[in-house]
């Protein structure tokens, strides 16, 4: 990992920066963030997509990490935002996105959510459903507007993920099928209150072991295009949705030019304006959650790690028992001997394991590691379960450091909880 390197006598450094000193100054848990990797991914992702001479602009999905910070450094790259909410649609404005650069994607949009994304007159609505459609079109034409939209068609293809992020099969419940698609098309464009700009499809998160699901799902979308136009409906724009895995562990996700690959080779001929949705590819391997050492428990046959972090601040392996790589800060942890350990934090649930027998050296309290790849679905799958305040964000870029989210305080978990005058007071 280029960002990370360990020096004798500072421990491990991200970028330029000891953690030893962020976690001195801001305490642990804290997520930290390093700018020059966020900026060469997406560097590296619009880079490939012109390679392919793919007129593809990049939509990052806000949800995998709604930092402002983060949303704005993207967004100086030249990424828009896919929202999936009031709350992110309002960040990725809050970030300086403009509206023309934002798409709306999910199943279950409410009408102030849609009235809120035609006051700001964003890009597209992804449409889901029928019902969906009828409903988007009724208050875009009380409200005198036509709305953008396009159809997310679900191709079911198997995207060969963990069964609870995979989106494009036919039972999931995302998007239309794809043969009702043809006849919907037409039926949204016949809607007052919409102009149909296209098409859309996301066929899950973390996609590995190559591209063929992408290829699959661009090639039957591509004969859709067709046929849609062969009926005379206007199709301008696909957009291809996200999902590029990236290496957790040895998972060997397809590189962002063989995505710009599949993406040609199915839709690449047809004059369209493309976009991608890419969340995990661009945030996963610039972050870290840093953490400190409670302290170590001997059981019998068992030792355990216990972190000062745990699963309502990280919650993809209690989730989806999704490895994290694990490091250790301090230079003398490099040179002691490894044994096995179950990594664990300190919520009172069994499935609070970040990593099961975990070859490790001797980490005293105290001691500081850095839980790997956790700049996805890290901070922002967050709870304050076990009344856990939120953890602090800190982004570094070279030598320099901020806080671009402080520590929750405690005071945060009773704001706004009331007791009802007509309970007795303790
Ligand atoms: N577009 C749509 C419509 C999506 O539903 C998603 C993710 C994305 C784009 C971005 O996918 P990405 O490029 O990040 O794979 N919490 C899970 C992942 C859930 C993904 C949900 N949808 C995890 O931690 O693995």
């Amino acid at each position: 990992r280029p960002m990370l390197r360990m020096d004798p006598s500072a421990g491990l450094l991200m970028e330029e920066v000891p953690l030893a000193r962020i976690a001195a100054a801001v305490g642990t848990p804290t997520w930290v963030y390093s700018a020059t990797t966020l900026r060469s991914r997406a560097r590296a992702l619009l880079g490939a997509l012109k390679d392919a001479a793919l007129p593809a602009e990049v939509h990052f999905a806000v949800k995998s990490n709604p930092n402002l910070a983060i949303l704005s450094l993207l967004a100086a790259e030249g990424c828009g935002a896919d929202v999936v909410s009031e709350g992110e649609l309002r960040l990725a404005r809050a970030a300086g996105i403009p509206g023309h650069h934002i798409v709306f994607s999910g199943v279950g949009k409410t009408e102030r959510e849609m009235r809120l994304a035609i006051a700001e007159d964003i890009h597209q609505i992804n449409l889901e459903s029928a019902e969906e459609a009828v409903m988007l079109s009724a208050l875009a034409e009380s409200l005198g507007r036509r709305m953008r939209v396009a159809l997310r068609v679900n191709p079911d293809v198997d995207a060969g993920t963990h069964e609870k992020i995979t989106t494009g099969k036919a039972e999931n419940k995302f998007g239309v099928a794809i043969e009702e698609a043809p006849e919907l098309y037409a039926r949204l464009c016949r809607m007052p209150g919409l102009e149909v700009m296209g098409l859309a499809v996301h066929i899950g998160s973390q996609i590995t072991g190559g591209v063929r699901p992408y290829v699959a799902a661009y090639r039957r979308l591509g004969e859709l295009v067709s046929a849609l136009r062969a009926q005379g409906l206007p199709v301008p724009r696909v957009d291809c949705g996200g999902g590029l895995g990236i290496a957790y562990r040895d998972e060997q996700p397809a590189s962002p030019a063989a995505l710009a690959g599949a993406i040609h080779e199915g839709l690449g001929n047809l004059g369209l304006q493309l976009m991608i949705e890419p969340g995990r590819w661009l945030v996963g391997p610039a972050g870290m959650l840093l953490s400190q050492v409670v302290i170590e428990k001997q059981a019998p046959g068992r030792r355990f790690v216990i972190l000062d972090a745990a699963m309502n601040d990280l919650a993809r392996p209690a989730m989806y028992g999704a490895w994290h790589g694990i490091l250790p800060v301090s230079p003398a942890a490099y040179r002691a001997p490894a044994s096995p350990a179950d990594v664990v934090g300190p919520v009172c649930e069994s499935s609070d394991t970040f990593a099961v027998a975990r070859p490790l050296p001797a980490l005293p309290p105290g001691e500081l590691v850095g839980i790997l790849d956790a700049g996805a679905y890290g901070a922002s799958m967050s709870s304050t379960y076990n009344s856990r305040p939120l953890a602090a964000e800190v982004l570094v870029e070279g030598s320099q450091w901020a806080v671009i989210r402080e520590r929750q305080g405690f005071e945060a978990l009773l704001a706004g909880q009331r007791r009802p005058d007509w309970l007795a007071p303790a």
